[in-house]
């Protein structure tokens, strides 16, 4: 696939999920934009109820997006954000606020609110130990999903591509702090993913190894990866690694840093 048709899939995925019909369409936007002011009147109001601004109240605008306790689904767009590690999640809220990642409703939420706000509802999120959906029946062939568990499992060095598991986690499931599972998520949301690194519409902080990583695959490889991934089944009790088996074969950003993107 072009560049530029992963960014049109990227869009259109989205587009897809807000656009189903009509009735869904309408009450999707108007539960938004209550949900928004809620966001931003939860955090400005100055009250001595703790009850009013309690942090379950605050993070319901995410819910109607992300999912009840940021559980996503396998089917559609929005990424879970239910158990990923705190550092990853904070890091992105940081990656929409300054630019590397474009979704105007995360960029809007994430613009006015201090890094401490923002590391609050990333450990809330991170905390949350919502059930995993089903994997996804895969729809291609036995030599993609080869392909795809060759990259994620044992890399490919005659590209020089590292095993997407030497950093992931040796369950694919994140290393705490600054990596994210990719165990859960739906295959549309991660080839999108793959393919703004790709096209540059999303980036880390650098070096970005993710983004010379997609640069190293073969048209296909993103694909057969993501393909693998979405079928492969969640692990009961899931929590991300602790610590690297090795030290990762490419610099990244966000690693180095810990939690901090610059
Ligand atoms: C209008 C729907 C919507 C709402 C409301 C929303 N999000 Fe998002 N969020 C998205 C989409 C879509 C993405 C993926 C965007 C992309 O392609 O980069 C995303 C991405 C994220 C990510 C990055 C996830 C990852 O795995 O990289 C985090 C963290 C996040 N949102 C947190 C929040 C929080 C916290 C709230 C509430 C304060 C919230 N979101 C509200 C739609 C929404
Ligand atoms: C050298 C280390 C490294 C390797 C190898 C690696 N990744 Fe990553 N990956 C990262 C880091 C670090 C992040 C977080 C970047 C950020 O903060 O935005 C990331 C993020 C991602 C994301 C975004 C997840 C989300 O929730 O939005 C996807 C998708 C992804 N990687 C897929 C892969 C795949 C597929 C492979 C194997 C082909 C792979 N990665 C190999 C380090 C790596």
């Amino acid at each position: 696939m072009s560049r530029r048709s992963y960014s049109r899939l990227a869009r259109s995925t989205v587009l897809a999920s807000a656009t189903v019909s009509r009735p869904i369409r309408t009450s999707w936007l108007a539960q938004l934009i209550v949900a928004l002011v809620a966001f931003g009147t939860a955090r400005a109001a100055d009250t001595p109820d703790a009850a009013l601004d309690s942090i379950e109240q605050r993070v319901k605008p995410c819910t109607s997006c992300h999912g009840i306790e940021g559980r996503a689904t396998r089917e559609g767009y929005f990424p879970r954000i239910a158990g990923k590690p705190a550092g990853y999640l904070f890091n992105q809220l940081l990656n929409f606020r300054e630019d590397r990642r474009h979704f105007p409703m995360m960029t809007y939420i994430a613009q006015y609110q201090t890094d401490d706000y923002l590391h609050e509802i990333a450990n809330w999120f991170s905390s949350q130990q919502a059930p995993y959906p089903p994997p996804q029946p895969p729809k291609t062939t036995t030599a993609v999903l080869d392909r795809g568990r060759q990259l994620a499992t044992e890399g490919d060095k005659t590209l020089d591509i590292p095993a997407c598991k030497s950093c992931h986690g040796t369950r694919l499931l994140g290393v705490a702090p600054a990596v994210p599972g990719l165990l859960g998520v739906s295959q549309d949301y991660l080839t999108a993913q793959l393919g703004a690194w790709r096209s540059g519409v999303r980036a880390a902080a650098a070096p970005d190894c993710m983004a010379q990583l997609v640069r190293r695959m073969r048209p296909g490889d993103l694909d057969a990866a993501t393909a693998w991934l979405a079928s492969q089944g969640v692990p009961e009790g899931a929590e991300p690694d602790t610590s690297f088996e090795k030290t990762p074969e490419l610099q990244c950003g966000s690693i180095l840093q810990g939690t901090h993107s610059p």
